[in-house]
């Protein structure tokens, strides 16, 4: 393939890269904006492969093993483990930075092709690459580790961290310009063997840091990082399409980080800087049970249902397990055709990744305009008859708003409390993903229904 063609696939692929984020922005284009992607995707990978010479062959082989454990692995993953797969794929992409950075360093041409300022230039890059690669790579399987339950949710809090932090990062800065002035000579191994390590243990320390409430930023934030280390690799090898689809990843990346850390009341900074989600031992932060809880039958609480006029369901990581979704659909469309008004409201971060929720209710074809954001629909409450919460708790847990020592605290929730009755669907009295007890469960306008959310609406259902 010519030179123009290659460069006319990856200006065609940067195009359809950017139709997708502007399509994936809204759940109607959504599907659009996939379909944007993989074409991008495709047109991108054919250029590449063409534009390579010689080693076919072991590109081959790579693509086929690469592709066939990619495929394999897409296949086998629950919907719920996805943040897992997506923490994992990133941990890929950081090493496979700090491999071709390596590689780069080793190449043993590097020194004819570059020198002066070229080489200074060059050098930086690759620096960059490795340093942030690794991070992303150890910061990736640890929030992996998290996130599956494999590393405990609990923050790891060093005395000093945020100078051992700082130490860190002056040592890396200061090993950087040794690298520089060491690979001029044809040296430079030492430095970024040193750094590699350093890199590596600051992104195990960054996430070990950051509370289990907090993991969705994390998740999103190192996102971002593997989109600046694509970014940098593509400086590197002076492969634009490389440079461009990178600091699209990067930017969308830190963009959605910022938005979560608003929707958690959160500052981007501090939670980078670990140590949020902490605090224990605050009342609300216990697990103990704080009363009795009602609970009710299906028959009761599909006779509450049909009573009221106002309807607000709101979902949570329990629906996804439950896959639940469907049977949500089939009691809206009765309670509709009911002539009651059914709404859903969808927390930021309900459930375990962004947009976890619309997902669902869009596969199970929930209309769109019944479906609003927390921001849209929570000064709705008091006019609410009957709220079901299906499988959600930290996002409804009051204390975030009236116990300062929960780890929870100042994260807005939604506030079915406010309105008539609440309904809660979940399996016992197990805490959520923060690990803290709510006092949602023990009000005296909340009712329980206890059992898997799907065989509960199965029964529910059939008393409408
Ligand atoms: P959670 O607070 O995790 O609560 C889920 C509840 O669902 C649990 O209390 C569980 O109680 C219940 N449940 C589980 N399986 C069920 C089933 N089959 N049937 C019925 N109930 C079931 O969920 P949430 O309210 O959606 O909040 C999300 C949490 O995850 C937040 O803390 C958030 O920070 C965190 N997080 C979010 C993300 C993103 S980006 N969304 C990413 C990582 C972490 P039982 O076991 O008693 O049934």
């Amino acid at each position: 393939m010519s030179e123009g063609i290659v460069t006319a696939s990856y200006v065609g692929a940067t195009i359809l890269f950017i139709l997708a984020l502007g399509g994936l922005s809204n759940q109607e284009t959504a599907r659009r904006g996939n379909l944007y992607g993989i074409v991008g995707m495709t047109i991108a990978l054919i250029a590449t492969i063409a534009g390579v010479t010689g080693n076919m062959g072991i590109l081959v082989v790579g693509l086929l093993l690469g592709g066939t454990i990619g495929l394999v692995l897409a296949k086998r993953v629950q919907m719920t483990e996805m943040p897992e797969l997506v923490a994992m794929l990133h941990s890929l992409v950081g090493l496979a930075a700090v491999l071709v950075g390596f590689a780069n360093f080793m190449d043993p041409e590097r020194l004819s092709h570059y020198s002066g300022i070229e080489l200074t230039i060059h050098d930086v890059e690759t620096y960059l690459g490795i340093l942030i690669g690794a991070v992303t790579f150890s910061g990736s399987i640890i929030a992996f580790g998290k996130l599956s339950g494999k590393i405990g949710g609990n923050p790891m809090i060093l005395p000093a961290r945020h100078w051992l932090n700082l130490g860190l990062l002056i040592i890396s800065i200061w090993l950087c310009g040794m690298f520089v002035d060491q690979s001029a000579a044809g040296g430079g191994t030492m430095p970024l063997l040193i750094m590699t390590a350093v890199a590596l243990l600051f992104g195990i320390h960054m996430v070990m840091a950051i509370g289990g409430a907090d993991m969705p930023v994390v998740v999103s934030m190192l996102n971002s990082y593997s989109g600046w280390a694509a970014s940098a690799t593509g400086f590197m090898l002076s492969n634009d399409l490389l440079i461009v689809t990178g600091a699209l990843v990067g930017s969308s990346g830190a963009i959605l980080s910022y938005i979560m850390c608003r929707a958690m009341n959160r500052k981007f900074l501090a939670v980078i800087a670990g140590g949020f989600g902490t605090t224990t031992g605050g009342g609300g932060a216990s697990v103990e049970e704080q009363g009795e809880v009602i609970a009710l039958q299906a028959n009761e609480v599909a006779a509450l249902l049909t009573e009221s006029k106002e309807v607000m369901i709101i979902p949570g990581y329990g629906m996804a397990v439950a896959q639940a979704q469907h049977i949500v659909n089939e009691i809206t469309k009765a309670l509709r055709a009911k002539k009651i008004n059914v709404r859903f409201g969808i927390h930021p971060v309900a459930g375990r990744m962004p947009g976890h929720m619309n997902v669902l209710l869009a596969e199970a074809k929930v209309p769109y305009d019944i479906v609003f954001e927390m921001d849209e629909i929570n000064d709705d409450f008091p006019d609410i008859d009957v709220s079901i919460v299906i499988g959600a708790n930290d996002i409804v847990n009051p204390s975030a708003q009236t116990d300062p020592d929960s780890p929870i605290a100042g994260m807005p929730v939604m506030e079915p409390w406010k309105g008539g009755t609440t309904i809660v669907l979940k399996r016992g009295m197990a805490t959520g993903y923060a690990g803290v007890q709510n006092p949602l469960f023990f009000k005296e306008n909340t009712r329980m229904l206890f059992g898997d959310a799907k065989s509960s609406l199965d029964e529910v259902f059939k008393n409408l």
